[in-house]
């Protein structure tokens, strides 16, 4: 299993270009199967993630080529077997999102219930209650969920929390669906919005993507198009928490901070300098950064998918900082390997005090999840001496050469086999 080794203590400088969205891509690979024609992605980014959902994909009958850059045709006219198996699901949750396009497209649908995962139970209840609504027939048997519907049919649905894959499955099963559906409480990320995006381009009659009230008005049959997929918010939240435990000054290119206003008001808290131009952001870190308090929720407030990054930022930082966790359960796992290189944390429940110290010090640590890896990584490259990262796969579900882009910000980084 390969590990990351880190010598830390060196500021990163430089530039680097982010790569584009694990989390808009992965629906948007899925939205191919609603139309028998290709649909030609962009910016696509080269993730283990990525690659199980094409895998997914190409056994049911996708056909998949890629440009060996970043781009990627699918075609779904060869669509046969509307079936998502255990060993592909139990993998990556994501995979859940074929279900709602299946259905539309096939009229049934056989998918395995993801189950629980490190950083939460995380159930799918949403995406069924909705289908549900738009008249699907489904049950869970032996661990699948087995749906069927002649016509999926318009209907409005509230879901009883904003959730995000749920919001898309749902829009992806309405696209083609007779009637209007009406999403309330929809999950207003802007992943969705790319997703809206996408179908739309596919001949997809959507309003309201980015509100919480979405409406869909059915349409007979999508064609195939062409999109690209938006850069990762959270990558390039990761590179500045980076830059910013560092004392370091880097440019981001490729990248946009029109959804990032939460995080770089915390990175401005804490005392960073951050210029933001049309496709680039430039963060300059202070000799010593500030601790910042902070609670995850949906967006526009501050995700989930940077608290642990914030977590490690605030360990090397001036002062105390509350971090407040709403979405996930489970979601401090990074703690207990933070505390391994020297912080000061302390959990209760939902919540961690955070007291910055003068110095972390390198130590193995194990990854746990995707997010709580990304902040080991920041500490790493924050602490005195050699950090050794084990069980990186999570790593590389998500960030795309994550040691090449920060050996070119000047990072001492190397995988090991
Ligand atoms: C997505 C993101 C993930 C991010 C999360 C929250 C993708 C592929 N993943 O995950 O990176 O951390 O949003 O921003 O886009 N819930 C239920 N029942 C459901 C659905 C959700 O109880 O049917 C709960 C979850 O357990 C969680 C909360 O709702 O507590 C939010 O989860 P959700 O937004 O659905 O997360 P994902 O879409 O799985």
């Amino acid at each position: 299993m390969d590990k990351l080794l880190i010598e830390g203590g060196v500021p990163l400088s430089g530039e680097v270009a982010v790569s584009g969205a694990k989390n808009a891509a992965l629906p948007i690979l899925c939205a191919s199967l609603l139309a028998g024609e290709p649909l030609a992605l962009s910016n696509v980014p080269h993730l283990n993630d990525i690659a199980t959902m094409l895998r997914l994909l190409g056994q049911m009958g996708v056909a998949v080529t890629m440009d060996g850059a970043d781009g990627i045709v699918l075609d779904s006219g060869g669509l046969n077997n509307p079936v998502a198996p255990y060993d592909m699901v139990k993998t990556m949750r994501a995979s859940i999102l074929v279900l709602g396009p299946l259905l539309a497209r096939c009229g049934e649908a056989k998918v395995s219930l993801p189950g629980g995962c490190a950083i939460g139970a995380r159930p799918v209840d949403q995406h069924i209650k909705g289908l549900q609504a738009m008249g699907a027939e489904i049950s869970v048997e032996n661990g699948y969920v087995h749906a069927k519907a002649t016509r999926l049919k318009g209907a409005r649905i509230v879901t009883d929390m904003v959730t995000v894959t749920g919001t898309e499955n749902l829009m992806m099963a309405a696209v083609l669906a007779d009637g209007e559906t009406v999403i309330e409480n929809a999950a207003r990320e802007p992943e969705v919005v790319d997703l809206a995006n996408c179908l739309v381009a596919m001949g997809a009659q959507i309003s309201g993507a980015g509100t919480d009230t979405i409406r869909i008005r059915g349409v007979e049959r999508l064609h195939g198009g062409a999109h690209a997929v938006m850069p990762d918010r959270i990558e390039t939240g990761t590179y500045l928490c980076a830059a910013a435990a560092t004392g370091g000054n880097i440019r981001l290119v490729r990248t946009s901070a029109a959804y990032l206003d939460s995080v770089v008001d915390k990175l401005l808290d804490a005392g960073c300098d951050v210029t933001v131009e049309r496709d680039a952001i430039t963060l300059k870190a202070p000799p010593r950064l500030k601790a910042v308090s902070l609670r995850t929720a949906p967006y526009p407030a501050f995700p989930t998918d940077m608290q642990a990054q914030f977590m490690a930022i605030n360990c090397v930082a001036e002062g105390a900082a509350v971090v407040r966790e709403t979405i996930f359960e489970n979601r401090f796992m990074h703690a207990v390997e933070l505390i391994r290189l020297g912080a000061d944390i302390k959990i209760d429940g939902n919540t961690a005090l955070v007291t910055g110290v003068e110095q972390l010090n390198g130590a193995t640590v194990m990854a746990t999840d995707l997010r709580a890896s990304a902040s080991l990584v920041i500490a790493g490259l924050a602490a005195q001496g050699e950090t050794l990262i084990e069980r990186i796969y999570h790593l590389d579900r998500g960030y795309e050469r994550i040691e090449e882009k920060l050996a070119r910000l000047g990072a001492r980084v190397r995988r090991v086999r």
